[in-house]
């Protein structure tokens, strides 16, 4: 057996399907999709099919999508995009979000604190749900932005996304409403109609497509000022040559994801109940971080803490093990900080230093999850022994 991935919250594998169809756009469509004679006509047509693609799988209309470099664009795009356009329209300075968003959406918050807007960070229950009573009681009139993700990076949680895009709109009706998708599109229904939002970014290389392409999804009128200035690319709304081959890339993903979004997500959510049931029966002191009932996480997310082991170690054991993995931890200036979505969960920092996530991919087999069933219990009863623990 080769090497065992199973870190596809992390990326993907590109799909070769998705190759075939950039290659022909780097070969036969590579000209600049604003330039006016045939070839950068020939590019605008292929970005124009790419952008209809991605349009309709969303139930949104093409002039509605935004071609970006990636989810952390995306998200940043879209929050400063709607706060400065509330902002500029007298729609109040308030920005609500929640404490287990990722990085890309709480540093951008964290900046616009820092530009002199107001941020409330909605607390979550011990699964990660967002607690909506809270979120009911941040939002007033004043609040301007609302942004959510869909499903967690971590621990997979399932956010009540429309539930959260009512409240704030009954609270104050004229806000924007974001969702950040990265890691549910594909896995769940992200139509933004469905989910009420105004807003919603989702990033090409965890669908199985290429790097450095995500979209942001921009009802129309809705607010927002562009971050990325200079040409009139998007609208206006994305200033830069764009990534042709890339959005071909990743309207092909979308497609493809979307198309075989049942049987993907019948594969690794029985793969991954094996895990969740499997690990803590084997593994003594396994905490399951997120929610316990399968139905409420991402069908390829298993995630847990191990009591008394160091979670570092586990991975690097595993590394050597030929299995790829990942822990909840970031390595921020040098010192290990605990992940700030267990720490949100209430989990204490000793145990949120002991989390491996093992997230699947269609391509994953049960001879894998075997090997890691049969692992998993050797690594960390070592560990442990070594600790002395
Ligand atoms: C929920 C979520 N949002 C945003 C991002 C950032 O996406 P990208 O790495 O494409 O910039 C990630 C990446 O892990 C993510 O999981």
């Amino acid at each position: 057996m080769g090497r065992i991935y199973l870190d596809h919250a992390a990326t993907t594998p590109p799909d070769p399907r998705v190759l075939d169809a950039m290659w022909e756009v780097y070969s036969a469509h590579w000209g600049n999709p604003s330039s006016i004679y045939l070839e950068g006509q020939d590019a605008h047509r292929v970005l124009d099919e790419a952008r209809r693609t991605c349009a309709a799988l969303l139930g949104a209309a093409p002039k509605e999508i935004v071609f970006t470099s990636g989810g952390t664009e995306s998200d940043n795009a879209a929050i400063r995009g709607a706060a400065y356009g509330q902002r500029a329209r007298g729609r109040g300075d308030h920005i609500v979000t929640t404490q287990i968003e990722h990085h890309a959406v709480l540093h951008t918050v964290e900046q616009l604190e820092r530009e002199g807007f107001r941020a409330t960070y909605v607390p979550v229950d011990g699964e990660g749900v967002v607690d909506l009573g809270a979120l009911e009681a941040a939002v007033t009139p004043e609040t301007a932005v609302v942004s959510i993700m869909a499903a967690n990076n971590e621990v997979g949680t399932l956010q009540p996304v429309a539930a959260a895009a009512r409240i704030a709109r009954e609270r104050s009706p004229k806000v924007v409403v974001h969702t950040d998708a990265v890691q549910a599109a594909g896995a769940v229904d992200i139509t933004p109609a469905q989910l009420g939002v105004d807003l919603l970014s989702l990033a090409g290389h965890k669908l199985h497509g290429p790097r450095g392409i995500g979209l942001l999804y921009i009802k129309n009128r809705t607010p927002f000022q562009a971050s990325m200035l200079g040409g009139s690319q998007e609208k206006e709304r994305r200033a830069g040559t764009e990534n042709v081959a890339g959005a071909v890339g990743l309207a092909r993903a979308m497609e493809l994801a979307w198309g075989e979004r049942e049987a993907r997500g019948e594969h690794v959510r029985r793969l991954r109940d094996r895990l969740l049931f499997g690990v803590p029966e084997r593994v003594p002191d396994t905490v399951i971080t997120g929610p316990l009932d399968p139905a409420g996480r991402l069908p390829n997310n298993f995630s847990c803490c191990f009591r008394n082991v160091e979670g570092e170690s586990v991975l690097l054991a595993l590394d050597l093990a030929d299995v790829a993995a990942s822990s909840g931890s970031a390595c921020t200036t040098g010192a290990l900080e605990p992940s700030h979505v267990l720490t949100a969960m209430g989990i204490d920092a000793d145990l949120a230093h002991a989390s491996l996530r093992l997230t699947l991919g269609h391509q994953n087999t049960d001879e894998e999850i075997d090997r890691v069933l049969e692992l998993l219990p050797a690594i960390v009863g070592r560990l442990r022994a070594l600790a002395g623990g």
